[in-house]
């Protein structure tokens, strides 16, 4: 990919394109869902037991919220809830579903790489494929250290390393075969995409983690459940693909 690119526009304007496309409108499904769901394949987080048990009381920052319907869901659960996201599109739907439903919770047009919010303000920071996926993690995981409170936990969600080795270059869902070197993964643009992501590869998240002092404590790789089906919309996996390897993965740290 071009050296010199604008990641963080580039990621904007993708939004920006995306949210016109899909996120507006299957922003208010995804608002009115009772339960908590990781990932395409919609797995419940009873399920998974990646979060808290309770986040009743909790102050919650997600780093790329986008139209906040993760958020939302941990604050009609009793957390204080802040987003962050900088794409103003994807703020404008979740304000709208915020005066739609009346769950409001602050909102901050931002990066991962350059969060304007307090040292040590969180006890929970999450990212479900939003920093984590769409931000440096060289600059977002720092930022993210630094908004936590000791003993504070970051939860994030990404694509897991194998899909992102398998996957095709441009259209198309992940085989069964490698299509690119796993030593030095880090950004790439897929074919024909206007934004840029970040995907490292296992010993790279726990080095940097570590170096920030977040120490693993748990990495959740994700199976469908039974009757899975395909995903209608983020297609770049089958339920066959992942029921064999995982698909995505949650990582766990710990703000020592
Ligand atoms: C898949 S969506 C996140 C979905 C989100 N969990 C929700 O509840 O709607 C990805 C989001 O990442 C955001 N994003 C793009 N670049 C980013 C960056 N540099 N830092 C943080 N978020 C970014 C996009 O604006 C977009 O809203």
């Amino acid at each position: 990919m071009q050296e010199d690119i604008d990641t963080i526009a580039a990621n904007i304007a993708d939004w920006t394109q995306a949210n016109a496309e899909h996120t507006d409108a299957s922003a208010e499904k995804a608002w009115a869902h009772p339960g908590i769901l990781w990932g395409v394949f919609a797995i419940p987080e009873e399920q998974v037991g990646a979060l808290p048990e309770s986040v009743d009381g909790l102050d919650v920052v997600e780093l790329g919220c986008g139209t906040a319907y993760f958020g939302s869901w941990l604050q009609r659960r009793g957390a204080r809830v802040t987003g962050v996201d900088p794409t103003p599109a994807q703020l404008a739907t979740a304000r709208r579903m915020m005066a739609k439903t009346g769950i409001e919770f602050p909102l901050v047009e931002a990066p991962g790489e350059a969060v304007p919010l307090p040292d040590a303000a969180y006890d929970l920071a999450v990212s479900e494929y939003g920093a984590s996926l769409w931000a440096d993690p060289y600059r977002w995981i720092p930022e993210a250290a630094r908004l936590l409170r000791a003993g504070g936990l970051l939860v994030f969600l990404v694509n897991s390393t194998l899909v992102y080795l398998c996957a095709p270059d441009g259209e198309g869902v992940v085989g069964q075969e490698l299509q690119r070197e796993q030593f030095g993964m880090y950004r790439i643009q897929w074919d024909g995409a206007i934004g840029v992501e970040y995907h490292l590869a296992h010993g790279d998240w726990i080095e940097l983690l570590h170096e920030n002092g977040l120490e693993v404590e748990a990495l959740h790789e994700l199976r469908p459940q039974p009757g899975a089906v395909d995903p209608a919309y983020y297609d770049f996996v089958t339920v066959e693909w992942a029921e064999k390897w995982p698909a995505e993965e949650i990582w766990v740290a710990r703000r020592a």
